[in-house]
């Protein structure tokens, strides 16, 4: 029997390769697209030593409409899932056009292309980052969008562009998640986040001082008003995101028009919780200081995870050590990334 194609934009990047092991598990053929601009080709060989099954993988560009349009009239993806875009916060403030570019005009050359196919089945990767700074937690889907940074709006203009598309042409299926904090690999070790230069977020951070890459790290401040004073957030282990995206896959196979859904664990982690959960896992100590606040954090943020769960039957399985396990395993098996 052949496995329906899944387009995946960005299936060599992080998420996207955990969701390629999850479609190839489910009985789907993922078909990926990505320029590689943040990833490596070496990830369909890793996907395949998982699986048994190597993805194919079309370097290109979404912004090469010519290019994409033909791909999605040659393969005539079932769905897509569309991870492909740049997530750095800082660099988004430093150059929106560049994050706009991307993030917006790569996605409207690919819905271009899917509708002019008729592939009008679409899972899109939005993110946590939409709230800005939160009147209340758990944060519902209701919550007012209020982005701080571009990479924040690229998302937002992202969401809104796909509910005008379902308002105006009922064909289209298009599941909106918004993640909360992707950490951990697969459990093999063989696929994980592999960040170029420093990282940005704090369990790769954590991951390469505990890998003595780093000497110690900064804690953004610890005078926050949250329990121990350190940042709250609801971290989520990769996998279980991946298992998501093959529900909302199949949610949206089924259902046309649009559905908004956060998928995080509902649960807030500080960021010394996290040193400990890590120290426990790696079996060594997390040299920290306390540093300022960076620049545009926010206190609390974590999930109302109840829709996704509702609706979709999804919730997340791993535990916080299993995800500090995974994201070590994955650490000092490929001290270098994909390198
Ligand atoms: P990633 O950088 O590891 O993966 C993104 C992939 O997209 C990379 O392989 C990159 O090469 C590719 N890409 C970027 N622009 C492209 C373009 N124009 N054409 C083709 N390929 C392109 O990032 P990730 O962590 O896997 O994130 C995937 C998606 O999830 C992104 O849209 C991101 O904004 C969103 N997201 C991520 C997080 C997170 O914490 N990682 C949280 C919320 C939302
Ligand atoms: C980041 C992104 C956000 C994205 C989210 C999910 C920024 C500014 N925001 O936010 O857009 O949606 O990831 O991937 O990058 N911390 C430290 N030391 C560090 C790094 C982080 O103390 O070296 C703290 C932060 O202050 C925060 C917590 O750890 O309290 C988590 O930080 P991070 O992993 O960057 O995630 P977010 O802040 O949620």
């Amino acid at each position: 029997m052949s496995r329906p194609r899944i387009l995946v934009t960005g299936g060599t990047g992080y998420i996207g390769s955990h969701a390629c092991v999850c479609l190839i598990e489910a009985g789907f053929e993922p078909v990926i697209v990505d320029n590689l601009s943040n990833s490596s080709r070496i990830v369909t060989e890793r996907v395949a030593r998982i699986t048994g099954f190597q993805p194919v993988l079309h370097e290109t560009d979404l912004r090469d409409s010519e290019a994409i349009a033909r791909l999605v009239r040659e393969i005539r993806p079932a769905a897509t899932l569309h991870f492909a875009g740049l997530k750095a916060v800082g660099e988004s403030v430093s150059d929106p056009l560049r994050y706009y570019d991307n993030n917006v005009c790569g996605t409207v050359s690919l819905l271009q292309a899917l509708d002019a196919g008729g592939c009008r089945v679409l899972v899109f990767s939005s993110s946590a980052t939409v709230y800005g700074d939160p009147d209340t937690v758990p944060i519902p889907e209701t919550a007012p969008v209020r982005p701080t940074n571009p990479y924040g709006q690229t998302k937002v203009i992202v969401e809104k562009l796909l509910l005008d598309l379902c308002a105006a042409d009922p064909r289209w299926h298009v599941s909106i998640l918004r993640y909360f904090n992707p950490v951990g690999a697969h459990e093999s070790g063989l696929i994980g986040e592999a960040p170029r230069g420093t990282p940005n977020n704090l369990v790769p951070y954590i991951a390469q001082v505990a890998a003595g890459k780093r000497a110690h790290l900064s804690v953004f401040g610890d005078d926050w008003p949250t329990a121990d004073g350190s940042g709250v957030r609801d971290y989520l282990h990769v996998m279980d995101l991946a298992e998501g995206h093959v529900a909302a896959l199949r949610h949206a196979l089924a259902n046309p028009g649009p559905l908004t859904l956060n998928l995080g664990t509902g649960q807030g982690v500080s960021v010394k919780e996290m040193i400990r959960a890590y120290e426990a896992a790696c079996g060594s100590q997390i040299p920290f200081r306390i540093s300022p606040r960076r620049p545009g954090d926010i206190a609390t943020c974590y999930a109302d995870a109840s829709r996704a769960r509702e609706v979709l039957g999804w919730q997340p399985r791993r535990s916080l050590a299993a995800m500090c396990k995974d994201s070590w395993h994955w650490q000092s098996n490929n001290p270098d990334g994909y390198q």
